[in-house]
This record gives structure tokens, sequence and C-alpha cells, in this order.
């Protein structure tokens, strides 16, 4: 079979200097796609400063470079796009690929500036019949895929609640969310209920996110999801004291607990007296070898036909709960789900002056 041809849309500047204002993305994107060999051909790239296509070509050996992705998708008969860009332009962005006749498009997170735009570019492929995923590469590392393990061979019970307290809700939190829906056997959400405080301003990849906030949400199968960002100290790491807790009917497990020589992932079985360790391999919250394996996972689907796990129906899961907890704040009170708004609430909050002192 001739390999997949694959595009990148946003190449960004330098992936030696990862930061707030930029992590190249597309260069891990690249090297998933180089580890699978044979399988799939880099063959163009476009982005908006032809420095940063011309060092991303020069760096995986790419035919072409484009400053107009249009042009790309006219010229190169793609069968996957990976974008890179910042989130206020992923909606277009896709809609364009999958207009374009693009098989597969592999977006990064979070999906989209408003929660409008979220459900149409997953509507837009669905009828285009492109397969839409988006680059939540943790739930490939081994601290999550052993703590699902645990959970799955009933090490603590029935699973009662999912917390997590990292990051933001958004930028961050879309992680966040989507390992919940992993850990909770993508479960629909039925309500969420959540304040935010937003006193100074904060900006992630061209999208406000909130300083702090408190969540709390209720799958259908009656799991709770609790999260706290923003909050805490150097001590307790964030207010929760560890990545994420799933708490049983008949124990805990923890993911990076806070505190010295702790270890990636613990298990307390009722009866237990103290925490067993799970060794982790040396993988830690971040990697390695996450986005790597998130590629795998987009290409296989693409080879087989089947449903990535990385597919836009589960991330539309952790992006109603995130744009539902923005809502919460604005209308003050609990949100039952489907979420019935367009908009980004908390893009309309800052610009009505609602938050901002
Ligand atoms: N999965 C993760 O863990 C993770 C980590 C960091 C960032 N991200 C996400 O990745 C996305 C990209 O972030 P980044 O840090 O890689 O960005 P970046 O700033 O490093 O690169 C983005 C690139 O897009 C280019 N661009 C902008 N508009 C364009 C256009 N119209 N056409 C072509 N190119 C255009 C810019 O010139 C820039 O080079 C964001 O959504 C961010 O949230 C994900």
């Amino acid at each position: 079979m001739a390999a997949f041809r694959v595009g990148f849309i946003g190449t960004g500047k330098d992936p030696s200097k990862p930061g707030r204002t930029g992590y190249a993305m597309a260069y891990q994107h690249g090297s998933g796609y180089r580890a699978l060999g044979g399988k799939c051909e880099m063959v163009a790239c476009a982005d908006l400063v032809q420095e940063r296509a011309d060092a991303f070509a020069a760096h995986f050996g790419l035919a072409r470079t484009y400053t107009d992705y249009h042009e790309m998708l006219a010229k190169e008969h793609l069968d996957i796009v990976s974008i890179c860009t910042w989130p206020h332009l992923h909606a277009r962005m896709v809609v364009d690929c999958a207009e374009a006749g693009v098989p597969a498009v592999h977006c990064e997170k979070p999906m989209a500036r408003t929660w409008g735009d979220s459900r149409r570019m997953a509507e837009v492929c669905a009828q285009a019949g492109a397969k839409l995923t988006f680059n939540h590469q943790r739930r490939f590392g081994k601290p999550f895929r052993k703590a699902k393990g645990l959970l799955d061979a009933g090490e603590i019970g029935k699973l009662v609640k999912i917390e997590s307290g990292m990051g933001n809700l958004y930028d961050y939190g879309s992680h966040n969310f989507d390992m919940c829906g992993y850990f909770n056997d993508q479960a629909p959400c039925e309500w969420v209920i959540a304040q935010i405080d937003y006193h100074r301003e904060s900006v992630v990849f061209g999208a406000h996110n909130e300083n702090s906030a408190v969540a709390l949400w209720r799958y259908e199968n009656g799991v709770y999801g609790y999260q706290a960002t923003g909050l805490g100290d150097a001590d307790t790491r964030n207010i929760m004291g560890a990545y994420n807790r799933l708490v049983g009917t008949g124990g805990v497990i923890e993911i990076e607990p806070a505190g010295e020589g702790m270890p990636m992932l613990r298990v307390k079985r009722q009866g237990d007296a103290g925490w067993q360790g799970i060794n982790c391999e040396g993988e830690h919250c971040h990697g390695p070898g996450y986005n790597e394996r998130a590629v795998a996972n987009v290409v296989h689907g693409l080879e087989d036909g089947t449903t990535a796990e990385l597919c836009a129906e589960n991330a539309l899961q952790a992006t109603e709960i995130i744009f539902a907890c923005w809502e919460s704040s604005r209308r003050r009170g609990l949100i039952e789900l489907p979420l019935d708004i367009e908009d980004n609430p908390l893009e309309e909050m800052v610009a009505s002056g609602a938050l901002l002192g």
C-alpha cells in the first residue's frame, strides 16, 4: 500500500524553546509520522512565516512549503493533515481540510474557540467522511494506562469520583477532561456546576483561561468529576494533592501524588496497610513518547477504518464540560447538558467587563 501523504498547517518556530507562546507542536507530530517508517510520507507544510516552514521542511525532509495552506490543500492531495496552530484557527482550518477532501485531520487541542465551532467542525467532518482527531496524547502514557488497568481490574471497586487539579479548565483542562472521559469509559456527562475567578488577564495561545476554578460534574453513569485549577502552593503542587485521583467504593488510585520521592502512580485498596507504588517505567504525566503514540493511533484508525481513540466524539465530551463550567459561572447555576450555547462564555464575560475589575 502506498504511504499516506501527510501535510502540516502551522509548523511553529523553534521546538528547542517551548513555552506559552509557542511549543512548535508540529515537530512532535512530525516525529510521530517519522516513527511509523514507510507508512507515512511527509510531503508538505504551510506556515504564514516562510522561514518557519523552510526550517520544518529541512528538518523532516519535506518536498514543498507554502505560506497559504489553501494552496497546499489544493495541490498536494494529502491523506492526513496535522493542524498545529492556535485554538481560534482550528475550526476554520479543519473545515477547509474536510471540504478539500482530506480523509484524516489530526488537530491540536483545545478543539476550538467556542462551543458552536467545536460542534460544527465535528459535524462537517462527519458529513464529509473525514476522520477528525485531537491530540490528547496523554491518554497513551503509562501512568494513565496503568491506572485504568487497575480500575478495570476492580482493584478499587466501582468508580465513584474522578478528581484532577492541574492548570486551567481550557488549555490544560482539555487534557484533564479528556482523561476523565477515558477513565469513565466515555460515559456522557449529565450536569456541571462551577465557579471561576478571573481578576487578572490570563491568555494562553491567544485564548482566555480563568485564573482559578472549582468544578463539579456528574456523568450519566453516576460517577462524579471534581476539578480545582490554579490554586494550591509549592508543597501541594495543586490543591488536590495529585494530578489525578480515582476514588472507588473499595480504594483510591493516585497519579503523580504531590511530595518528595512519591511514585508516579500508587494504589490503596480497602484494608491495605498503606499505599502500593506502581512502576511506570520512567514515564511521567507528559511523556516521553506520548505524541508518537497519539499519531500512531490516528494512522492506525485510517489504515484499518476503525475509530481512533482520539476521535472528535471523545474530544467533544471533554470540550462540552469545559464550556459548561464557564457557562455555569456566567449563569450562576447548575448547567444541564447538552449545552445549549454557541459562544465562549469566558470570552464574553471578559469582554463585557463582568469579570475583570
Ligand atoms: N498536546 C499538547 O500537549 C500541547 C502542548 C502545547 C501546545 N498545544 C497546542 O498546540 C497548538 C499549537 O501550539 P504551538 O505552541 O505548537 O504553536 P506555535 O506558535 O509554536 O506554532 C503555531 C504556528 O502556526 C502558524 N500560523 C498561524 N496562522 C497560520 C495560518 N493561517 N496558516 C499557516 N500557519 C499559521 C504560526 O506562524 C506558527 O508558526 C495550540 O492549540 C496549543 O494549545 C498542545
